[in-house]
Order: structure tokens, then C-alpha cells, then sequence
């Protein structure tokens, strides 16, 4: 078994919404390690996907190995896949087979680049982020604070000033260690996906007001499992992102979460 590993999930809202999916798994072939599969890629896919579109999926990115997820053992509310609940679970579910996993959204699009290999970040997460057990590798142009709903202080002991001060990073892929650092992360946005009043408080809204988003004044929108992920880390390492965060030019955010799905 491999230690190291790459993993996605996708639905068929994410097919019909905002990706080309094909797309995206095709650059994976630009990644050596994926390429020759010394590193294994996984895609989980939701009850939602067809066999018509995964078999389209095998055709166009056979290195990417298909397994199902489910959310039938949650509660109703996870069915809803806009809500983003199903991700931590999901996350916690292939975590204890590998020391770290790299987590990619769908639409996440990975390039190879001069002077860094994938093989080197999973090594930084024996190094650099071995104390945090977590890596972020994108940060959006906006602060948390207007990005997030406020019933959400009420599981977070994290400040609106804390909020302000940061910057938003991107929930949409990420290394995981699994190690007691990384489950103190992923078990608390486990406990926040399972309440109903948490990451996805009622009225929340992923729709922003750009011009408010970027007064950085008062809440007006809400990303869901990456508000609560960025409050979560916040909580426990404070403002200084670089415990945590680094990027690297490796991968490119095709339509993220700015304002849409
Ligand atoms: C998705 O990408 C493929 C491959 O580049 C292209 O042929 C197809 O038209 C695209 N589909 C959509 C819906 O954009
Ligand atoms: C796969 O590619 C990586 C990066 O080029 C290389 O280090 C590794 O030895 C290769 N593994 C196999 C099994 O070919
Ligand atoms: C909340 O965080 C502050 C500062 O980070 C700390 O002093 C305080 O004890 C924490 N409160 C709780 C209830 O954990
Ligand atoms: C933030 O953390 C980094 C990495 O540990 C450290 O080098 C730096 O001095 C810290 N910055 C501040 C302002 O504390």
C-alpha cells in the first residue's frame, strides 16, 4: 500500500455546474509521480454520477482510480452536495489508509513546473508542516471575515478581527497529514459538518457582493466547508498563516469558489 496519495471527489452537480472535468484529470499527466503511478490518484465520485459519465472519465484520465463515496449513513442535510458537508467526512474516511493525503477539488488543475515535485510536497509535510499536519497551498484575493457567516463564532473561538486580519485560503485542496495534528483539524470540521447550525448556518449564501467582499466591512457571503476550515485553523494555530500555508505554482485554480458553485 502506498503511503502517499492524491484524491478528489466530484458529483454530478459539479458536472453540470461549473466543470470540464475532463479537463481537469487530463493534467494530472503532467505530475511524473501521477503519470508513471508511483503516486496513486483517487476519485471518489457521489451516488449522483452516472455510469455513462464515469465511463467517459476512465476513457479520457485512466490513471485516476474511481471509488464511490456515500453520505447515506449522515443525516439528510448531506444529500445536499452544495452545502459541502460531505467533504471533511469524505476526507476522514480515506485518511487512516496513507500517512498524508493531497487533497484536489474536481476542478483543480496541476501543472509540472521547474524546481518542484510533487514528491517534495508531500516531504514538506514530513518537515515544514509536520507541526501543523496541514498545508494550504492558495489564498483567495479576499479576507475570511465577509466570507463568512457570523453564527459561525458561535462553534469557532476565533475573533471578527482574527477574520479581518486573514486572508481566505482555499479549501479546494490541501495536504493532510494523518497524524494527531491533522485529526485535531479534520475531527473538529466533522463535528461542525454534522451540526445543522455550522457550516451551512441557515441563510448562508456562496453569491457575494464584490464590492462589499472587498470593503472587508461586514459579512455578506458565506463558503461553507472553506469558512469553517479557515476558522478551524485559525483556532487552533492563530493569524500567522504561514504554520500553515504555502503555495506553489504547481497548481492552477480553474473557477474556484469565487462567487459561484
Ligand atoms: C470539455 O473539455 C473537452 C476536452 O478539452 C472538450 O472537448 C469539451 O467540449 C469540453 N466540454 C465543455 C462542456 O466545455
Ligand atoms: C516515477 O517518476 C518519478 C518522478 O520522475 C521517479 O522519481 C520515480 O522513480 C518513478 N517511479 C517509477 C516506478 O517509475
Ligand atoms: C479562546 O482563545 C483565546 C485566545 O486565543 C484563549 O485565550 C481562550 O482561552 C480561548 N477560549 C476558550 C473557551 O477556549
Ligand atoms: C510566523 O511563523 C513562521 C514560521 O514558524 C515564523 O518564521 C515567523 O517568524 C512567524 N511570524 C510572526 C509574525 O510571528
Amino acid at each position: 500500500m502506498s503511503v502517499k496519495q492524491c484524491w478528489f471527489a466530484f458529483s454530478n452537480a459539479h458536472f453540470v455546474l461549473h466543470l470540464n472535468l475532463s479537463l481537469s484529470c487530463r493534467t494530472y499527466t503532467n505530475i511524473p509521480e501521477l503519470r508513471n503511478r508511483s503516486i496513486p490518484i483517487i476519485g471518489l465520485y457521489a451516488p449522483d454520477v452516472t455510469e455513462a459519465d464515469l465511463e467517459n472519465y476512465h476513457k479520457n484520465c485512466p490513471i485516476v482510480q474511481l471509488r464511490p463515496f456515500t453520505v447515506s449513513a449522515y443525516p439528510n442535510y448531506f444529500a445536499d452536495l452544495k452545502n459541502y458537508r460531505f467533504k471533511f467526512p469524505t476526507v476522514a474516511s480515506v485518511l487512516p489508509e496513507f500517512t498524508t493525503i493531497f487533497y484536489v477539488d474536481a476542478s483543480i488543475r496541476l501543472y509540472s513546473i521547474k524546481g518542484e515535485t510533487l514528491t517534495d510536497l508531500f516531504k514538506s509535510m514530513e518537515t515544514e508542516f509536520a507541526p501543523t499536519g496541514i498545508r494550504m497551498l492558495y489564498q483567495s484575493w479576499h479576507r475570511n471575515f465577509p466570507a463568512t457567516h457570523p453564527d459561525m463564532y458561535a462553534f469557532f473561538n476565533v475573533t471578527e478581527k482574527q477574520m479581518k486580519d486573514t486572508a481566505q485560503a482555499a479549501s479546494g485542496l490541501y495536504f493532510l497529514n494523518n497524524s494527531p495534528q491533522g485529526w485535531a483539524i479534520i475531527n473538529k470540521l466533522i463535528q461542525c459538518a454534522l451540526e445543522p447550525k455550522c457550516m451551512a448556518p441557515k441563510g448562508a449564501k456562496v453569491e457575494c457582493d464584490y464590492p462589499m467582499l472587498r470593503k472587508n466591512e461586514k459579512a455578506v457571503c458565506h463558503r461553507f466547508d472553506q469558512s469553517a476550515l479557515n476558522m478551524r485553523l485559525i483556532e487552533v494555530y492563530g493569524t500567522n498563516v504561514s504554520l500553515y500555508y504555502r503555495g506553489s505554482d504547481m497548481i492552477q485554480i480553474f473557477q474556484l469558489t469565487e462567487c459561484s458553485l
